[in-house]
């Protein structure tokens, strides 16, 4: 009788948790409604199902409790309750499924007229690429990949040539257009989420995985990977700004294409060399390149070690020797993460896609949070 009062408890508990929830999505900001339909078909589904089950075991508890004289009567086979079951049950699985299958089919067939975008997941960072002004993607390679050429752009490709590339963890995109989303990885398996969107899907390493919608709503949502890729996963965010189409095309015209990020690496990303410059360029870069998904800058702990008081630093190795940490130091570490080890840290950090000049503002930004700035030893 205890456990039928539980079970009771438990139903309707559970009913008055759903509908005093404060818990609620977050409001739609796609034409994916269809998305929030499936959901609610899924949880009348299964809210009814578990209604219904604990409710008849609450009933057979205490209909059939034990009493004196009262004997169990066997019953081997009741043919019209078999088919009744097996009739709801499939009733039940059919409308989980097939409004699922609906809308992902649709989910998978972007319009002809589709914006493309491609995500470029790395561990834990986001990339993005538009078409450029010809409509179409630039065709890419692993073996093209490198420090300049972080998309693995073909260099003989024209097509690639006005593509536009986002270095950064935020996108903007033009509202009430249909976007195709390309993903890629460059290394593990990622998940491209915008809550609000109702859109996720899996990247996964060596494929081209897609999915489109149309942003609804102006505003800033933040994208998120929802795949655990490793260390820096919980920090892996993004951001998709949208904003009208006028917006759109002039934050558009601010970005760098292929042809003009190889033209001039360090000069378009660099910009003068005044230290201001450098301090705030490194800044951005610690965020866009995804550092500060395990380096902190007040001192407390993270994946790696914090840059409040790094530089200047005596660093013990596991091998149980000793470095300073000066210009040479971090500078090798960033282009050589598992050359060395770090006594007390995890030997996870990824290479990161880096020039020269990057290099130099993010050291002139970890520098600025050293022991003592102002007697790190000037450039060697
Ligand atoms: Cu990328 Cu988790």
């Amino acid at each position: 009788m205890v456990i039928a009062i539980a079970l009771l408890v438990i139903v309707v508990g559970s009913v008055l948790f759903h509908l005093l929830t404060p818990w609620w999505s977050t409001p739609l900001a796609s034409g994916w409604a269809e998305m929030d339909s499936t959901l609610h078909i899924t949880l009348v589904v299964t809210g009814v199902f578990f209604v219904a089950i604990n409710l008849f075991v609450v009933y057979t508890l205490w209909r059939f409790r034990h009493r004196k004289g009262s004997r169990a009567a066997y019953q081997p086979e009741n043919r019209k309750l078999e088919r009744g079951l097996i009739v709801l049950t499939t009733i039940g699985i059919v409308a989980l499924l097939a409004p699922g299958l609906k809308v992902y089919a649709r989910y998978v067939q972007p319009p002809e007229d589709a914006m493309l975008l491609e995500v470029l997941g790395l561990q834990w960072q986001w990339h993005y690429r538009f078409a450029g002004a010809d409509g179409k993607l630039g065709a890419t390679d692993t073996r093209f990949v490198s420090a300049q050429n972080p998309y693995g752009l073909d260099p003989a490709d024209a097509g690639g040539r006005d593509d536009v590339l986002v270095l950064n963890s935020e996108v903007h995109l033009p509202m009430g257009k249909p976007i195709k989303v390309l993903l890629r990885s460059h290394d593990v398996l990622h998940d491209y989420f915008v809550p609000q969107f109702r859109a996720r899907m899996n990247i996964v390493p060596g494929q081209v995985s897609w999915f489109w919608f149309t942003p609804t709503k102006a505003g800033r949502y933040e994208a998120m990977c929802a795949q655990l890729c490793g260390m820096g996963h919980a920090n892996m965010r993004g951001f998709v700004v949208v904003e009208d189409e006028a917006a759109f095309k002039a934050w558009v015209a601010r970005q760098a294409t292929y042809a003009t990020s190889m033209a001039a690496p360090t000069a378009a990303a660099a910009g003068p060399a005044a230290a201001g410059d450098a301090l705030a360029q490194g800044r951005s870069l610690a965020q866009s390149k995804g550092c500060v998904a395990c380096h902190t800058i007040d001192g407390s702990a993270g994946v790696g070690p914090t840059w409040k008081g790094l530089y200047g630093k005596l660093e013990t190795m596991t091998d149980g020797s000793t470095a300073k940490v000066d210009d040479e130091y971090i500078r090798a570490f960033i282009r050589d993460p598992k050359a060395r080890a770090v006594r007390g840290f995890a030997q996870v950090m990824p290479q990161i896609a880096l020039n020269d000049g990057e290099i130099d503002a993010l050291l002139a930004y970890i520098k600025s949070h050293g022991a003592d700035p102002a007697s790190a030893p000037v450039q060697r």
